[in-house]
Order: structure tokens, then C-alpha cells, then sequence
């Protein structure tokens, strides 16, 4: 597998490249202009030598002193507004592709975060990263130097080609004979520069994602002392990056020098050839000094021909990658829906929303082929699609809190996934007040929900910021208050500078219980209708998390609440109790009502305790 198939279907080259022309439109006229200055630099490159021609001719003839100045002071100035064109197309058209990597950037970012869960489960960041950064910069080099140096190297060949057929047509025709072998070694080496190029850049992809996994993870390597083992296979990802990359530096290496032995080869013909025909008299001096100057021109180009494939070809292959991206489907969610969520009027009426699942049976959509963890495919060929929730059906009215609990995997975060519609079920419904989210738009949705997933996920901001996320300038008051709820009071009273602390990466200066705590505060600053509390307070000890969750009910007010925890002491409040097991309701009821049924729940609540007093001892 050369390729990582990461999402979206994989385009061909020509199509790739041609997704890219919108691209180029903002900047037409730059583009334009800049092209122009390379046709017309071009053309002015080609008088020099035919003036040079006339010069050595004039020489040769006994002109007068002053005419071959004149020539000579032509010559000069052909050759200076030449050079002041080419300043004018490399700024312009390098400019463009400057511009032109910066929105599509900006393109593929704005993509990124709209991609759902699914996708992310695929994709790898140091892939992503990879095509953010060095995927980029292969299609600027192609959309800006590779199409200056295209238009460059056809426009100086033609005018060359046609000054020299004006000095002899058969001479010509003898030098460009070994130029013919030019297309059949462009096509051939350019596809294979541009599948080793592909290699190059999912190499590096495993690289960064390693090197990203690693640093983000380096407490577990050193915690397990895989310190060496994590170098020896970051190394053998290195070696692997050198390898395609010199496969590639050997083909490159083998195009520029190719490209200019054909062209070499028509340069010797042509001394030999066009000597004898000066000695003839068929040609005349200056004729075979223009000429010979024609040929090198011509040389040049071609030699950059060859760059200029490289660089087209690896642009093209780059441009595949990051089209996966931005093809990426949005998957299962989609957001077309219109339906509004009826208004709360009075100010006192209960602030919150029914959710109901009518039926809802739902399977994680199967992980595809990756291309960069062969471990994750060899998992995912044995294993079929199963049923992680199965005919749930439930009713929780505005202002109600619902507990799920259940052994590790029961699919309790599952359950919650579905609400804000991080994923859609396969079969049933999810409603709030009565309404099916899928009719919903997924702004409006979510605006209503305060979800605190299972793994709480930090910015480095300061955690005021981190409290007040998404939020249009909040008060401090409004910052403290939703810290308060959360116990966070004495937390952040004890940071150097309270709220304006900045937090390291994710949060890595808080303890798991304070982080935990600071994305609960995040939920509850919006003020959500329905919050959503996945197992949030794992990390804090059982008093502290049953003090949080009887503040909290104080707190909400009316507003619905669904929480899942791993404790089943900590659910003693909520208004429902649901007992999911492999994915299905076991038992349901209220606290009270579970304990004297002395089934399911009561056995989670004996394992706990026990847990709880051999830790204690
Ligand atoms: N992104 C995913 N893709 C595929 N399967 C998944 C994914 N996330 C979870 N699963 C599987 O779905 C099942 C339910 O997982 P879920 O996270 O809902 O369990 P949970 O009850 O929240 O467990 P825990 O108490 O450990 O948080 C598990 O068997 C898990 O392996
Ligand atoms: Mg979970």
C-alpha cells in the first residue's frame, strides 16, 4: 500500500491539478501579468544573441564604430529589461502561490473542524499535520515556481527554436533530433517521481504522527521506560523516510542530468555539423555564434524541464492527499435540518429540555483502511460491526436527571455521543421536546447542550479562557460562578494568577480531577438546557464528586441533566436510573427501587464499595 487511503475517494493527477485552478482565480490578473512578463522576458532573451549575430556580421564587414555601438547599447538594454521582467515574475507569480497555499490552508483547516468523530477515529494527526505542512508547500512550489518555469521554458524553447530555424533550418533540425527522446523520458520518470513522492509523504506522516503520539504521551514512555524501545522504532520510521526519499533523489537525479545529456547531445551534432557548413559559407560567423548561443538557451530550459516536471508531479501527488481532506464526506452527521425548538417564554419556567429516545439501536461505523496503522486494519478485517446500543428507549422529562450506569464498555458514552449528534443511530429516533434531532439545525442543537465528555480536553489558554470557551467576552463574575459550581473555587484561588493562569498543552499543569473540573465549569458557563456529564468526574475522589453532584442539582435548576458515571453511589439522586448492559437496558428505576430489586445495580454498587474499602485499607 503506497498511499493512505485516509477518507475522501483518490482522485487522478490531471483532476487534481485541475481542482486547483479556482484557486488561482482572486489572483487572475497578477497571474496574468506575471505570465506575461515570462513570455515577454523570454522573447527579449532571444533578440540578445540575433543582435549579437548582427554585430559579429557588421564586424566582420568593416562597419562604422558607431553602429556597432549602437548594437552594443541595444543589446544592453534588451538584456536589462529582460532581467527587470523576471523580478517582476518571480515577485508576482511566487506572490500568487504564496496567497494561494494560505487559502487553501485555510480551506483544509476549515474543513478539519467540521469533520465528525468518525472521521477522527480514522485519521492520524501527524498525517494531518503532515498534509497541513509539507503537502502544502509541495503545491505551492508546483502552483507558483514549477508553472513560472513551465511557461518559462516553453516560451524561451519556441522563440529559441524559431531564431534558430531563421539561421538554418537544417541545422535546426539536426540539433532537436535527439529532443524528440524528451517526452517518452518525461512521462516515464514523472509518474514514477510522482507515486516514490506519495511514499515520501506518507512516510512522513508515520513520522509525525510517531514523534506528535510520543511527545504527547512521553509520561507513559518514561513511566514504562520505553524510552529506547520508543527511539529504535522512531529511528526505523527515520530510515524509512531516508529510504523513499532517496529512491526519489535518485530518480531526480537521474531526470536533470538525462534531460540535459539529450539536449548536450544535439549541442555536439550541431559544432561538428554547423562548422562545416560555416567552412561552406552556408553560414555566416555571427550566424554560428547566435546559434550556438540558441542551443544553450534552449538547453536550459529543457533542464529545467525536468525540475519542472518534479516539481509538477510531486505537487500533483500533494494535491491527492490534501483533496482527501477536503473530499472527506461529512459522514453520518448531516446538518440540513430546519425545525426549531419551541421557545421558553416565561423566565421562571423550568430552563430545560425533554430528550427521549424512542428505540435507538446504534454501531460505531467500522473503521477503514488507514494506511498508517497496520494494526488497526488487521483489527478491523477480523472483526464484524456489532451493536453497541440496542433498543434503548427512555423518557426524561424538562428538568430531570437521568443516570446511566454500567459496567466498562456498556456503551454509556455511546448513549451520550447521540444527543448532541456526534453520531446518529441506525435505528430510532433522539428527540428534544418531542422534536427528532435530525430535523434540527446542528448550531441550534447544540447551543442547547453542555456536554463534559469522559477525557477532559484543555486548551493552553488561561483557564478563564478555557472556562469562558466559545463565549462572547463573559464576565468574570459569570467565569467565577460556573468555577464555583464546579468546586473550583479553592482551585483556582490557589494558581499564581487565578482565572489568568495559562495552562500548559491540554492542561498538563492540573490534576486530572482539576482538569475534569475546568471542562465541567466550561459546560455550565453556557448555561446549557440539557447537560451532559460523561463519567466527568472519574478523576475526583467519591465525596467530591457526590458534593459537585448535589450542587449541581441545586444549581441546574430545571435545566435536564444526563450523567454517566462509573460509580453507582454517585447516582443516588438522579431521578431515573438506567442499567445498560452490552449495550441494552438491564434494569431501570430510581435508586431506592433499584437497591430493593437487588439485581444488577446492586451488584455494581457491591463491587464498588468493595473497591472503595480495598483501596481505603
Ligand atoms: N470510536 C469507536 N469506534 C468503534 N467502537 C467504539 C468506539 N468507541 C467505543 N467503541 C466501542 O463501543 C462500546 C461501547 O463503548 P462506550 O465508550 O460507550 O462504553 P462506556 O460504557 O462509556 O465505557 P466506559 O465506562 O469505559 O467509559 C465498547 O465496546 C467500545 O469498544
Ligand atoms: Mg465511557
Amino acid at each position: 500500500m503506497t498511499a493512505s487511503k485516509h477518507t475522501g475517494p483518490t482522485v487522478p493527477p490531471h483532476q487534481a491539478i485541475r481542482r486547483l485552478l479556482p484557486y488561482y482565480h482572486p489572483y487572475r490578473w497578477q497571474v496574468a501579468v506575471g505570465l506575461s512578463a515570462v513570455v515577454l522576458a523570454a522573447l527579449l532573451a532571444s533578440i540578445v544573441p540575433s543582435l549579437l549575430q548582427r554585430g559579429v556580421d557588421a564586424i566582420r564587414a568593416g562597419a562604422a564604430r558607431g553602429d556597432i555601438l549602437q548594437l552594443g547599447a541595444l543589446m544592453t538594454a534588451t538584456a536589462l529589461v529582460s532581467g527587470g521582467l523576471r523580478f517582476v515574475m518571480r515577485l508576482l507569480l511566487n506572490g500568487v502561490s504564496r496567497h494561494i497555499e494560505t487559502d487553501l490552508r485555510h480551506d483544509l483547516f476549515a474543513r478539519l473542524v467540521t469533520l465528525d468523530a468518525a472521521w477522527y477515529a480514522r485519521g492520524r494527526t501527524g498525517d494531518v499535520m503532515a498534509r497541513l505542512t509539507n503537502d502544502l508547500s509541495a503545491v505551492r512550489m508546483g502552483a507558483g515556481p514549477a508553472v513560472m518555469y513551465l511557461v518559462n521554458t516553453i516560451a524561451g524553447a519556441l522563440f529559441a527554436m524559431i531564431m534558430m530555424l531563421r539561421i538554418s533550418p537544417s541545422l535546426t533540425a539536426i540539433a532537436l533530433l535527439p529532443m524528440l527522446g524528451l517526452p517518452v523520458l518525461m512521462l516515464r520518470l514523472g509518474r514514477r517521481v510522482h507515486e516514490r513522492f506519495e511514499i515520501v509523504q506518507t512516510q512522513f506522516g508515520h513520522l509525525t504522527t510517531r514523534a506528535q503520539e510520543n511527545l504527547a504521551g512521553v509520561r507513559v514512555v518514561r513511566a514504562y521506560r520505553q524510552e529506547d524501545a520508543e527511539t529504535a522504532r522512531f529511528s526505523a520510521l527515520g530510515e524509512a523516510y531516508l529510504t523513499a526519499n532517496m529512491q526519489l533523489a535518485t530518480l531526480s537525479g537521474i531526470m536533470n542530468p538525462g534531460f540535459a545529456l539529450l539536449a548536450g547531445l544535439g549541442g555536439a551534432v550541431t559544432i561538428g555539423i554547423g562548422g562545416r557548413l560555416l567552412i561552406d559559407g552556408d553560414v555566416t560567423v555571427g550566424g554560428y555564434v547566435a546559434f550556438g548561443i540558441y542551443l544553450t538557451q534552449l538547453t536550459w530550459p529543457l533542464i529545467a524541464l525536468g525540475w519542472t516536471t518534479n516539481l509538477l508531479q510531486r505537487a500533483a501527488a500533494s494535491m491527492i492527499r490534501i483533496l482527501e481532506i477536503l473530499d472527506a464526506p461529512p459522514l453520518a452527521v448531516i446538518d440540513a435540518g430546519t425545525a426549531a425548538l419551541p421557545d421558553h417564554v416565561a423566565e421562571n419556567a423550568p430552563a430545560g429540555r425533554a430528550v427521549e429516545f424512542r428505540g435507538v439501536s446504534f454501531q460505531y461505523p467500522a473503521p477503514r483502511d488507514h494506511g498508517t496503522a497496520t494494526e488497526l486494519t488487521e483489527e478491523s478485517a477480523t472483526s464484524a460491526p456489532r451493536w453497541v446500543l440496542r433498543n434503548i428507549s427512555f423518557h426524561l422529562p424538562v428538568g430531570g436527571t437521568l443516570a446511566i450506569v454500567g459496567a466498562t464498555g456498556s456503551g454509556k458514552s455511546a448513549l451520550l455521543d447521540l444527543i448532541p449528534r456526534l453520531f446518529d443511530p441506525q435505528e430510532g429516533q433522539v428527540l428534544v421536546d418531542g422534536i427528532d434531532v435530525r430535523t434540527l439545525p446542528l448550531a441550534t442543537l447544540r447551543a442547547e447542550i453542555g456536554y463534559v465528555p469522559q477525557e477532559a480536553l484543555l486548551f493552553s489558554e488561561s483557564v478563564g479562557d478555557n472556562i469562558g470557551y466559545g463565549l462572547d467576552a463573559p464576565e468574570r463574575t459569570h467565569l467565577h460562578a460556573a468555577a464555583g459550581i464546579a468546586q473550583l473555587r479553592e482551585t483556582v484561588a490557589a494558581l499564581p494568577d487565578g482565572l489568568d493562569t495559562r495552562l500548559g498543552e491540554r492542561g498538563i499543569n492540573l490534576s486530572g480531577g482539576q482538569k475534569q473540573r475546568v471542562a465541567l465549569a466550561r459546560a455550565l458557563a453556557r448555561h446549557p438546557r440539557i447537560v451532559l456529564l460523561d463519567d466527568a468526574l472519574s478523576a475526583v475522589d467519591t465525596q467530591t464528586e457526590a458534593a459537585i453532584l448535589h450542587e449541581l442539582r441545586t444549581a441546574l435548576r430545571g435545566r435536564t441533566a444526563v450523567i454517566t458515571s462509573h460509580r453507582a453511589s454517585a447516582v443516588r439522586e438522579a431521578d431515573h436510573i438506567l442499567v445498560l448492559d452490552h449495550g441494552r437496558i438491564v434494569e431501570q428505576g430510581t435508586h431506592d427501587q433499584l437497591v430493593a430489586l437487588g439485581g444488577r445495580f446492586t451488584q455494581l454498587l457491591q463491587r464498588q464499595q468493595l473497591l472503595e474499602a480495598i483501596e481505603a485499607a
